[in-house]
C-alpha cells in the first residue's frame, strides 16, 4: 500500500543516553510509514559484537570511526528515520555530514529524567565508568550547548510518547520535509 506520507529529508534523533531517541524514532517512522534504523544496533551488526565489547576490546576511538561510517552509509540510502547514539552529534564530520543530508531532532531532556531511565539498563559503557547522575550531568554540560545546533528540539519528558511523535510530525511538516500525498 501506498504511504500517505511522503518524507524528502533524512530525519535523525540526537539526544543524550535515556533521551527516547530509539523509542521516539521507532515510532515516529511507522506514524509517516518510513523506515526506521537504529545507528547503535547497526554499528553491532556491521562489527559482529555489543557497543558495550567494542568499547571493551577495540576502546572508544576505534568506537567512534565505526559509528562515524556506519552513519555516512545509512545516510546513502533513500530518506529514513535514524535515531543516533549520544555521542554521533558530537563529531564534526558526522554533525556536517548531517547538516547537509538530514534535518536533526534533538531530544532535550532534564538530568532526573536521565538517570531514571538510563538506570533500567547497564548496557552503556560511559555510564558504568563511574556514578552515572555524576557523567550525565557532566555530559549534559559539553554536549547540550552542540545538541542545540538541531534543526527541531523537542523536549523528553515523562508523558506519553505520541505526544513527542506529534510534535517531530508537526515539525517536519511545517519545515516542508514531510508532505502529504494527495488522494
Ligand atoms: C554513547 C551513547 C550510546 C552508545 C555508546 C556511547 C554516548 O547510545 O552509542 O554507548 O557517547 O553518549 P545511546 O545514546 O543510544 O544510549
Amino acid at each position: 500500500m501506498q504511504s500517505r506520507w511522503i518524507l524528502n529529508k533524512h530525519v535523525v534523533l540526537v539526544g543524550l543516553m535515556g533521551a527516547g531517541k530509539s523509542a521516539i524514532g521507532r515510532r515516529i517512522a511507522s506514524r509517516i510509514s518510513a523506515p526506521f534504523k537504529d545507528a547503535d544496533r547497526e554499528i553491532e551488526i556491521a562489527a559482529g559484537m555489543s557497543i558495550a565489547d567494542i568499547f571493551t576490546v577495540h576502546g572508544e576511538p576505534e568506537f567512534r570511526l565505526g559509528e562515524r561510517r556506519v552513519i555516512a552509509r545509512l545516510l546513502e540510502t533513500p530518506p529514513l528515520v535514524l535515531a543516533t547514539g549520544g555521542g554521533a552529534f558530537m563529531d564534526d564530520e558526522t554533525r556536517a555530514l548531517l547538516a547537509e543530508r538530514a534535518t536533526t531532532v534533538w531530544m532535550r531532556a532534564d538530568l532526573d529524567v536521565l538517570v531514571r531511565r538510563t538506570a533500567k539498563r547497564a548496557h552503556r559503557p560511559l555510564l558504568n565508568k563511574g556514578d552515572p547522575r555524576t557523567i550525565l550531568d557532566e555530559l549534559i554540560q559539553t554536549r547540550y550547548p552542540i545538541y542545540a545546533e538541531a534543526d527541531i528540539v523537542i523536549d523528553s519528558r515523562d508523558e506519553p510518547h505520541e505526544i513527542a511523535v506529534e510534535a517531530i510530525r508537526g515539525a517536519l511538516l511545517e519545515r516542508g520535509d514531510l508532505v502529504e500525498r494527495e488522494a
